[in-house]
C-alpha cells in the first residue's frame, strides 16, 4: 500500500528543547520544516527540567569554560568524547545569552545578570570548590525554555504536527535516511514525511525503569526506530538516577534544593554525604550521591517506617528562599509527598532520570557509524540530538544542568549541519524506494489482525519490573545474567501484543502498542550492554568489578539489534584546542 506523501526539507521528530532549537535554525534559514511531536510542544518532557543550564557565564563568581569542561569530563567518569565536551562547554555560554535574547525569562541579579545557582560535580578551578554555574528560572526553566523557544518557532514559521507518532525510519539501498512515517493520533492515518534531513530528537526512555522521573511519553521512540533500522545504539548500559525522586511517586526535586543549601540526612539526622564526598558533600556527582544514599537505606540507616527513604531538609532555607527560587518544589511536595518543605523534610529516593547512552553522532549532531575500518562514518540525512543523541558528552554520567546545555548546543548544531546538508542537496529530494513505509504497515496490520495476545500494559510492566530489579542502581552479576535471558524471552512476548479497541480515532490503546516496541528495544540494549561491561564506571556500578578497568574497558559499546552484538570503539580523548584531561581516581 502506498502511503501518502509530505515533502520538507527538514522533517524533525519530537518538539522538546533540541528539536525546537534545531527547528529555529532551520526554519529562520528559510527552510521548510516539518516538526512532529505526541503531545502539544510546550508540553514536552523538556517542561519538567526544574534546577537550570550550565554555562560558564562567571556572573557569580570567576568561572570560564575550560572549569566546565574538567567537571564534565570527571562526571563523565573519563567515558565522555573530549572533543564534544570542549564543544559543548565553549558553546555554553553563545547559546544561554542567545536563549536570553530569544526572551527567556532568566532570574536576575541585582545588576540586571543571570542569577547562577550551585549543582552537582560544578566546581571552581579543576575541583577545588563549588562554583555557581546553572542559569535558572526558578525551579521551572525548562518550562520556561520551551515556551520561549516554541515561540520563536510560531515567529520563523516553523510547521508543527502536534499528535503525530512517528513509527519507523525511511532508508533507501544506500542506507541514506529519507525520512518517517508518522500516525496521526486524531485520525488514525499514516503518512511518510520525507525531507531532505531528518533529525531524532526524541528525548529520554526512563519508562523502562519503574521508578522514573520521566514523562509517560517517554518510551525510547528514537532509540527503538534507529535499533529497528539497523543504527547501533552507543553506551546504553549508563543510566542517571537521580538522587532526589519523591519517594512512592518518583517526580523529580530538582537538585537546585541542594544548590540553594538543603541537606540530606538519614535517620539519625546524620548528614552523611560529608562521609562519602568530604569536599562536594550533598554537592557531589549524582551517581556519587544516589549510590551513599542507596547505601544508607541498605545499611538500614533509611528514614520512615520502613527506613527506606532519605531525607531532603530545606526548611532551614527559610520561607522567602523557597518562595522565590524553589516554588515549584514546595507545590510538588505538598502534592505528591504531603509534607510542606518550609516545616518539614522531603522524603526521597534515586529515581531514574536520564539515559546518557543513545543514537551515536558527532559534534554536528549527524548520525554516525562503522563501516568497514572506519569508525565512524556519516549515515547521510540522519541526525540525533538531545537526550536520544549521544555525542558522547555524558559518558558514564552526566552532570546536572548539562542537559539543557546539552540539548542547546546539540540542537543548534544539528539543526545547521542539516541546513547545509540541505543546500548542497539540491532542490529534488532522493528518491523513495518501492517499499518505503512498508514496514509501518505491516506493524499496524499485525496490531489490527491480532485477534488475542498479550495484554500491552502487562507486558510494559514485567520490561519495568525487569529493568529496576536486574539493572538498577547497584549492579550483580547474577541478576544481570538472568536480566538478559528475561528480557530476550520478553521479546516473544512483544512480538504478540494485541489491542481489543481496533478504532482509528485517537486510540490511545495502539499508540501504547506502538511504543511498546520501542521501550523494549531500548530495554534490551541497556541489559544486553550493561551485562557486557565487566568494571565500575559512573552510573554502572557493577558488584563484580569494583573498580574502573581503563585498560580494558575505557571504551564505548555499540549494541546492535540483529543478535544483540557488541562492539566498541574508543573514547576520544584528545579535546578540539586544549591538553586532554587525564584519566585519575575520582573524587569529590
Ligand atoms: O535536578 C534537576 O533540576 C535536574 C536537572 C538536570 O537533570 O539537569
Amino acid at each position: 500500500m502506498a502511503l501518502p506523501v509530505r515533502k520538507f526539507d527538514a522533517v524533525i521528530v519530537g518538539a522538546g528543547g533540541s528539536g525546537l532549537r534545531a527547528a529555529l535554525e532551520l526554519a529562520q534559514a528559510g527552510l521548510k520544516v516539518a516538526v512532529l511531536s505526541k503531545v502539544f510542544p510546550t508540553r514536552s518532557h523538556t517542561v519538567a527540567a526544574q534546577g537550570g543550564v550550565g554555562a560558564s557565564l562567571g556572573n557569580m563568581g570567576e568561572d570560564n569554560w575550560h572549569w566546565h569542561m574538567y567537571d564534565t569530563v570527571k562526571g563523565s567518569d573519563w567515558l565522555g568524547d573530549q572533543d564534544a565536551i570542549e564543544f559543548m562547554c565553549r558553546m555554553a555560554p553563545e547559546v544561554v545569552i542567545e536563549l536570553e535574547h530569544f526572551g527567556m525569562p532568566f532570574d536576575r541579579n541585582e545588576n540586571g545578570t543571570i542569577y547562577q545557582r550551585p549543582f552537582g560535580g560544578h566546581s571552581q578551578n579543576f575541583g577545588e570548590r563549588p562554583v555557581q554555574r546553572s542559569c535558572c528560572a526558578a525551579d521551572r526553566t525548562g518550562h520556561a525554555m520551551l515556551h520561549t523557544l516554541y515561540q520563536r518557532n510560531v515567529l520563523a514559521r516553523t510547521q508543527f504536527f502536534v499528535e503525530w507518532m512517528a513509527l519507523d525510519l525511511v532508508r533507501d539501498a544506500d542506507g541514506a535516511v529519507l525520512g518517517v512515517t508518522a500516525l496521526e493520533m486524531e485520525s488514525g492515518q499514516v503518512v511518510l514525511f520525507q525531507g531532505k534531513a531528518t533529525l531524532f530528537a526524541t528525548g529520554g526512555a526512563g519508562r523502562i525503569f519503574s521508578s522514573s522521573t520521566n514523562a509517560f511519553i517517554n518510551t525510547g521512540d528514537g532509540v527503538g526506530m534507529a535499533a529497528r533500522a539497523g543504527i547501533p545504539l552507543e553506551d546504553m548500559e549508563f543510566w542517571q538516577f537521580h538522587p532526589t525522586g519523591v519517594a512512592g511517586a518518583g517526580v523529580l526535586i530538582t537538585e537546585g534544593v541542594r544548590g540553594e543549601g538543603g541537606i540530606l540526612l538519614n535517620k539519625g539526622g546524620e548528614r552523611f554525604m560529608e562521609r562519602y564526598a568530604p569536599t562536594m558533600k550533598d554537592l557531589a556527582s549524582r551517581d556519587v550521591v544516589s549510590r551513599a544514599m542507596a547505601t544508607e537505606i541498605k545499611e538500614g540507616r533509611g528514614a520512615g517506617e520502613h527506613a527506606d527513604h532519605i531525607l531532603l531538609k530545606l526548611d532551614h532555607l527559610g520561607p522567602e528562599v523557597i518562595a522565590k527560587r524553589l516554588p515549584g518544589i514546595r507545590e510538588i511536595a505538598i502534592k505528591f509527598a504531603n509534607v510542606d518543605p518550609v516545616k518539614d523534610p522531603i522524603p526521597v529516593v534515586p529515581t531514574c532520570h536520564y539515559q546518557m547512552g543513545g543514537i551515536p553522532t558527532n559534534v554536528r549532531g549527524e548520525v554516525v557509524v562503522p563501516r568497514g575500518s572506519e569508525l565512524a562514518v556519516a549515515v547521510p540525512g540522519f541526525y540525533a540530538a538531545g537526550e536520544c543523541g549521544c555525542a558522547s558528552i555524558h559518558g558514564a554520567n552526566r552532570l546536572g544542568t548539562n542537559s539543557l546545555t546539552d540539548l542547546l548546543v546539540m540542537g543548534k548544531s544539528a539543526g545547521q549541519s542539516m541546513a547545509e546538508h540541505i543546500r548542497a542537496h539540491g532542490a529534488a529530494h532522493r528518491d523513495l524506494p518501492k517499499d518505503a513505509g512498508e514496514a509501518s504497515v505491516a506493524r499496524l496490520a499485525r496490531l489490527d489482525g491480532q485477534a488475542a495476545g498479550e495484554d500491552v500494559s502487562a507486558v510494559r510492566e514485567e520490561i519495568q519490573r525487569t529493568m529496576q530489579a536486574h539493572c538498577g542502581v547497584f549492579r550483580f552479576p547474577d541478576l544481570l545474567e538472568q536480566g538478559v535471558a528475561k528480557i530476550r524471552a520478553l521479546g516473544e512476548r512483544v512480538a504478540r501484543t494485541a489491542i481489543t479497541d481496533k478504532s482509528q480515532v485517537f486510540n490511545t490503546a495502539r499508540i501504547e502498542a506502538l511504543e511498546l516496541d520501542n521501550l523494549y528495544e531500548t530495554a534490551r540494549a541497556t541489559m544486553v550492554s550493561a551485562e557486557a561491561r565487566k568494571e565500575t564506571r559512573g552510573a554502572h556500578d557493577r558488584e563484580d568489578f569494583h573498580a574502573r578497568d581503563d585498560a580494558n574497558w575505557l571504551k564505548h559499546t555499540l549494541w546492535y539489534r540483529e543478535g544483540d552484538r557488541l562492539a566498541y570503539k574508543p573514547v576520544n580523548l584528545k579535546p578540539l584546542t586544549v591538553d586532554t584531561i587525564e584519566p585519575k581516581a575520582r573524587v569529590y
